[in-house]
C-alpha cells in the first residue's frame, strides 16, 4: 500500500505532488508528507490523518514551499509503526542529506537497522523505510553518487519496494527504483513525474515509462537514464497511455460509493454490448486465449482472489461447475501461497483482482505460472502487474472505482464469470442449449432490474434506519447466494464497523444459532429456486429464537410479511443470475447504515483500496 509521487521540472513541485497524492489516496490515507528541495536544504512537511491536513500545512507555508521545483511525496497506510508524524514519510538520514519515500515492506529491515545503529545511525521512527534512508546515505558518503548509492543499497535490501530518493546536494536529480511494487515515470516537457499509479500524473502527461523490477532510474530535468542492478544501461521505450484524465467527481452523489453503486447498470450494459451480441450467437470472448481442444481438456480450475474478489470467485465456481462440468476450487490467495498445490497442464488458474496489485494474489499467480498453468486474470486494471502475468486477460472495464468498498467492480467481476462460464459451456457443449439461451436473454434484462432497485431505494433506507444501531448483524443464504451473504456482511462491516457475518444458512444450527436473541438482526437472502424452502426453514428456526428477521427476496409470497419484520423486495430473476440482483440492496443497506452512523464511507478506517503488502 502507500502511494508515492516525485516531481522534477520547472514548475512548482508542491502543487503537483499534492495533486498526485490526492489521486493515490485509495492506497492509504493515515498520514502523508512531502520533501521539497530548497536552495541548500531539503524541507520536510508531514501531517497525521487525511491528506487535507498536509495540504493545509503547506498552504500556511506557501511562501516557503512554492518555489521548489524538485520534491517527493507520500501517502501512507501504516505497516511498521503507528500513523504518527514521526513515522510518516519522507524519511531522512541523520544529517538530513537524503530523503526517501517508500511503498512496500523491507523484510530484512531489523538486521539492517541493527547494523546501521552499530555504525552510529540514530533512528527516529519505527518504520522499515528509515533504514533505507540511512543505508543510502552511508553508501552515498562512500561513492558520492546517488544512483550508485541506491544501486548498492538495493543489493542489500530484501522485500518489496518502490522508492524515490533525493539528496540535498543534487538540485537536479531524483533517483527511483522498484521491486515487486508499482512505479511509473511520467515523461513531460522538461519535467518528469514518478508515481505509484498513472492517475497521479495523467493530467500532466500521457507519456510514460513503466519501470521493471530491479531497474534504477536517474532523472534530471532534461534526461531519464535507467540501469539494472549490475550497472548495465537499459534501453527503454516510452509508451503513450490510452488514458484520459479521469474525472473523479462524485457527480452530485454524497459519496463515491453511492455513485459507483448507481453506475452498475451502465457497467453491465457496457460489458455485454461487446461480448453478448445476440442470444443466438456464442459469447464473444476472444481474450480467452485457449483453443477448443484446450478448453475441452480442462480437468480443473483454480480461482485465487482476496476480499470481495474472492466472493465473486465463489459465485464463479458455482456457475462454472453448474454449466461446464469442470471441478473448480476457490481459495484466498494468502492461503494458496503457503501450501503445496497440485496442478497440471490441464489446470486453468484464474486470478481475480480489482486493482491487479494485491500482493497475495500476485504472488499466488506467479507461483501458478511457474508450474506452466494457463493463467487468466480478471481485473479492472489492464495495466497492472497482475495483468502482465496473464496468458488471457479479461479486463472487466468497470471504470475507476474510488470508494474503498468495492461495488461496481464486483458486479463486473461477476459478469466476467458468467460470460466465461457461458463461453466454456458453449465450447464444450456441456449445458443444455435452451438454458444457455435463457441465461443470455435474462442477462440482458439485468440492468433494467437493477435500475428498478435503485429507484426504489426508500425501502432500503428505511431498513437502514431501523437497524443501524445494532452491534452485530447476520446474513444467511444458501447455494449460489451464499457468497452474496458473505459479500453483504463484508460491505457492512468494512464501512460501518458493525460486526457482520455471513453464514450458509444450513450451518446456523451448528453453532451460530447460539448467538440469536431479540437484539440480533438476521437477514435472509431468499431468492426463488432450489434452496428457497430450505432458507425459509432456517429463517423459521431463527425467528423461533426471537431474532429480528429481514428478508431480501424476489418472491411475492405474502406469508413472508408475517415471518419477517422487514421485507426488501427485488425484481424476479432466474436463480443462476440472482447474485447480480441480490447484492445491490445489500450494498445500499451497508451504505445507508454507514451514512446514518456518520462514518467515513469512502475511506473507512484501517483500510486501503490496493493491498500491496502480504
Ligand atoms: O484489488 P483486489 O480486488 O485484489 O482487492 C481485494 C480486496 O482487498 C478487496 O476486495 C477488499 O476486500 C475491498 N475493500 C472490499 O470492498
Amino acid at each position: 500500500m502507500c502511494g508515492i509521487v516525485g516531481y522534477i521540472g520547472n514548475k512548482s513541485a508542491v502543487d503537483i505532488l499534492i495533486d498526485g497524492l490526492k489521486q493515490l489516496e485509495y492506497r492509504g490515507y493515515d498520514s502523508s508528507g512531502v520533501a521539497l528541495m530548497n536552495t541548500d536544504n531539503i524541507d520536510i512537511y508531514k501531517a497525521e490523518g487525511k491528506l487535507q491536513n498536509l495540504a493545509d500545512k503547506l498552504f500556511m507555508n506557501r511562501d516557503k514551499v512554492v518555489n521548489s521545483t524538485l520534491g517527493i511525496g507520500h501517502i501512507r497506510w501504516a505497516t511498521h509503526g503507528a500513523p504518527t508524524v514521526i513515522n510518516a514519510h519522507p524519511h531522512t538520514c541523520n544529517c538530513g542529506g537524503v530523503a526517501v519515500v517508500h511503498n512496500g515492506i523491507i523484510e530484512n529491515y531489523k538486521e539492517l537497522r541493527a547494523k546501521l545503529e552499530a555504525e552510529g545511525c540514530v533512528f527516529r521512527s519505527q518504520t522499515d523505510t528509515e533504514t533505507v534512508a540511512h543505508l543510502i546515505a552511508k553508501k552515498y558518503s562512500q561513492c558520492k553518487n546517488l544512483t550508485e548509492a541506491v544501486r548498492l543499497a538495493s543489493l542489500e535490501i530484501e522485500g518489496a519496494y518502490a522508492i524515490c530518493v533525493m539528496h540535498k546536494d543534487l538540485p537536479n536529480e531524483l533517483v527511483v527504483t522498484k521491486r515487486n511494487a508499482p512505479l511509473i515515470v511520467g515523461v513531460g516537457e522538461d519535467e518528469f513525474i514518478v508515481a505509484s499509479d498513472v492517475p497521479a500524473f495523467i493530467k500532466y502527461t500521457k507519456k510514460a515509462v513503466y519501470l521493471k523490477d530491479n531497474q534504477i532510474a536517474t532523472i534530471t530535468r532534461e534526461n531519464l537514464n535507467i540501469i539494472d542492478l549490475n550497472n548495465n544501461s537499459i534501453f527503454f521505450t516510452t509508451e503513450v497511455l490510452p488514458w484520459e484524465p479521469a474525472s473523479l467527481s462524485k457527480m452530485g452523489y454524497k459519496h463515491f460509493m453511492l455513485k459507483e453503486i448507481h453506475e452498475q447498470p451502465a457497467v453491465i450494459r457496457n460489458i455485454l454490448s461487446g461480448k453478448l451480441r445476440s442470444v443466438d450467437e456464442d459469447i464473444y470472448l476472444d481474450e480467452l486465449k485457449l483453443d477448443k481442444d484446450s478448453i475441452k481438456n480442462l480437468s480443473r480450475i483454480q480461482i485465487i482472489a482476496c476480499g470481495t474478489s474472492l466472493h465473486a470467485a465463489m459465485i464463479g465456481k458455482y456457475i462454472i461447475e453448474s454449466l461446464c462440468e469442470i471441478p473448480v476450487d476457490v481459495e484466498a490467495s494468502s492461503e494458496y501461497i503457503y501450501r503445496k498445490n497440485v496442478t497440471d497442464k490441464n489446470t486453468l488458474v484464474i486470478g481475480v483482482s480489482q486493482s491487479g496489485e494485491t500482493a497475495d494474489t500476485l504472488t499466488a499467480i506467479k507461483q501458478a505460472k511457474s508450474k506452466s498453468c494457463h493463467i487468466v486474470i480478471i481485473t479492472n486494471r489492464p495495466d497492472s502487474a497482475m495483468a502482465r502475468e496473464a496468458d488471457s486477460l479479461l479486463a472487466i472495464n468497470a471504470g475507476i472505482e474510488v470508494s474503498v468498498a468495492a461495488t461496481k467492480s464486483y458486479m463486473a467481476q461477476l459478469l466476467s464469470f458468467y460470460l466465461l462460464a457461458l463461453k466454456i459451456a458453449e465450447t464444450k457443449g456441456s449445458a443444455d442449449k435452451s438454458l444457455l439461451k435463457s441465461l443470455k436473454e435474462d442477462l440482458i434484462l439485468i440492468p433494467q432490474k437493477l435500475e428498478q432497485i435503485l429507484s426504489n431505494k426508500d425501502q432500503i433506507q428505511q431498513c437502514a434506519r431501523e437497524y443501524a444501531n445494532t452491534k452485530d448483524f447476520i446474513f444467511i443464504a444458501r447455494g449460489v447466494n451464499y457468497p452474496t451473504a458473505l459479500e453483504g456482511a463484508l460491505k457492512l462491516k468494512e464501512i460501518s464497523y458493525i460486526n457482520a457475518t455471513g453464514y450458509c444458512a444450513g450451518e446456523l444450527k451448528h453453532g451460530p444459532i447460539a448467538m440469536l436473541d431479540e437484539s440480533m438482526p438476521v437477514l435472509a437472502i431468499l431468492m426463488k429456486g432450489l434452496v428457497y424452502d430450505k432458507i425459509l426453514s432456517n429463517s423459521e428456526e431463527s425467528k423461533a429464537r426471537n431474532a429480528r428477521m429481514i428478508a431480501l427476496t424476489n418472491s411475492n409470497d405474502v406469508k413472508l410479511d408475517l415471518l419477517f419484520d422487514f421485507v426488501i423486495r427485488v425484481p424476479d430473476v432466474q436463480e443462476y443470475l440472482s447474485p447480480l440482483i441480490a447484492i445491490v440492496p445489500l450494498q445500499l443497506l451497508a451504505y445507508y447504515i454507514a451514512e446514518f452512523l456518520g462514518k467515513d464511507v469512502d475511506q473507512p478506517r484501517n483500510l486501503a483500496k490496493s493491498v500491496t503488502v502480504e
